[in-house]
């Protein structure tokens, strides 16, 4: 059996969450490779909404096992948070949760550099997440991080001593945040008894076993391709490989095992955060798109920038990915529109291109083509068929400018809101 992968083509919060609920139905197992609990992965259904950040979208599928492999980073603290939703909703969990013994630890002083790390940036900050991101990649390439295997260790407090030390003298070079220690250790040394409790495995054994068995898994990515650490738009990115080359280091599979590579993409274009956004709306527009559409943050909060989808940026993050099926979400924030844009060439320094440059210039515009808005509710719409004319001309546009076929189209945060549609 092949893996086949979701993950997000533009700056993260696509609706990737939404569409691994949806699709888990149909694996025996859901796997995250890489990020933390940077992800806020929203899932609605009957009646009820949910934000998973470091646990798969596939949870609230009864039977379906759902792995955090090597690649991810995990807070305890969080982590606990998340379990205990999940007894709240009255998910049973326990025999179908696994953890890499590789995945690496975030320290309570990660999370402290981060804040100080972008606090000593001042204007240029990445407008990070402050969950210690950043900081826990750093340790693990540097070859410093504790991982989840070593929890159970006699010598775990004291490695953990000699790393939050480490962090001490890096920090005393950089400025102070408010951040109180001490009580976040006691949490952090509290939330390990639930690590504890969920079993540890040897994950790229584990994965690979369960292919040979013919198990059919499904990769769910965390973030998008625009804020991937080496394609993204750096430094305004976040630390890990957020592309389909991400889930071969991320669970240790081979990348011939890659099956389907399904990218999810806004009918428009969202970005939290600082950095390059060239389709990026200022006006009463962008404010509409941020309204209709809630688009603020499901970890942090933050108000999310807005603008028209932008062919060119997908291009590039389709051709990194590998995508064989393209699913459009949110294409019920149209309905208000009677005239919609889509971003067909970019104009650097008076010169039309269709490559994201190496760095985006802040003088970058786009060329728009203009489609007709459909400007009515798509709630009714059951099949694809159902859909007015103007929003079926509009999905075929993208679908032929892309050159890849767009299965799936969302029409609202629900499970249930979602057309299927046959490739062409
Ligand atoms: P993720 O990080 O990619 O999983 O996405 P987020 O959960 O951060 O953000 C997507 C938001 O859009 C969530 O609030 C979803 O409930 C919501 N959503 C997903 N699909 C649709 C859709 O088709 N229409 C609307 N209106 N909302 C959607
Ligand atoms: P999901 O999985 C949107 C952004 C942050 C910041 C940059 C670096 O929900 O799509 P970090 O905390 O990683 O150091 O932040 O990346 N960012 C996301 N933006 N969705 C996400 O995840 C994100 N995870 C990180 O806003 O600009
Ligand atoms: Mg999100």
């Amino acid at each position: 059996m092949n893996i086949d992968v979701i993950l997000g083509l533009q700056w993260g919060d696509e609706g990737k969450g939404k569409i691994v609920d949806y699709l888990a139905d149909k694996y025996d197992i859901v796997a995250r490779f890489q990020g933390g609990p940077n992800a806020g992965h929203t899932l609605v259904f009957d009646g009820k909404k949910y934000v998973l950040h470091t646990i798969p979208s596939g949870v609230f599928r009864p039977h379906l096992i759902n792995l955090i492999g090597n690649g991810v980073v995990i807070d305890p603290i969080t982590f606990e948070k998340e379990l205990k939703g999940l007894d709240a909703a009255d998910v049973k969990y326990l025999d179908r949760l696994y953890i890499s013994q590789k995945a690496h630890l975030i320290l309570p002083t990660h999370r402290l550099l981060d804040a100080a790390n972008e606090k000593a940036k001042g204007k240029s900050k990445i407008g990070s997440t402050l969950r210690g991101i950043g900081p826990t990649y750093m340790d693990r390439t540097g070859r410093n991080g504790l991982r989840v295997g070593d929890i159970n260790k006699i010598d775990f407090k004291e490695r953990y001593e000699r790393l939050k030390q480490k962090h001490l003298s890096i920090l005393s070079s950089l400025p102070q945040v408010d951040f109180d220690l001490e009580e976040e250790e006691t949490k952090w040394f509290a939330s390990m008894e639930s690590l504890r409790k969920i079993p540890q495995v040897n994950s790229e054994y584990y994965v690979n076993r369960c292919l040979k068995y013919g198990k059919r898994i499904l990769a769910e990515g965390a973030q998008g391709s625009m804020l991937d650490v080496d394609f993204g738009t750096y430094p305004f990115v976040t630390s890990s490989n957020t592309v389909t080359a991400g889930v071969c280091v991320g669970l240790g599979v081979s990348p011939d095992k890659i099956g389907e590579v399904i990218g999810i993409t806004k009918a428009y274009c969202t970005r939290v955060g600082s950095g390059p956004f060239p389709s990026e709306l200022f006006d009463e527009t962008g404010e509409r798109l941020r309204k209709e559409g809630h688009e603020f943050g499901a970890t942090t909060g933050r108000p999310r920038r807005c603008g028209w989808i932008d062919l060119p940026q997908l291009k590039y993050t389709i051709m990194l990915n590998g995508v064989t099926q393209l699913v459009l979400t949110k294409i019920d924030v149209l309905n208000i529109f009677k005239e919609l844009k889509v971003g067909v060439k970019y104009i650097i320094d008076g010169k039309e291109t269709e490559e994201v440059p190496y760095e985006i210039p802040e003088n970058i515009k786009l060329v728009y083509e203009e489609h007709k808005g459909w400007v009515q509710s798509l709630a009714e719409a059951v099949s694809f068929e159902d859909l007015p004319l103007e929003a079926k001309n509009y999905v075929a546009a993208l679908e032929e400018q892309l050159g890849v076929p767009i299965t799936m189209v969302s029409t609202g945060p629900d499970r249930k809101e979602l057309l299927l549609r046959k490739a062409h």
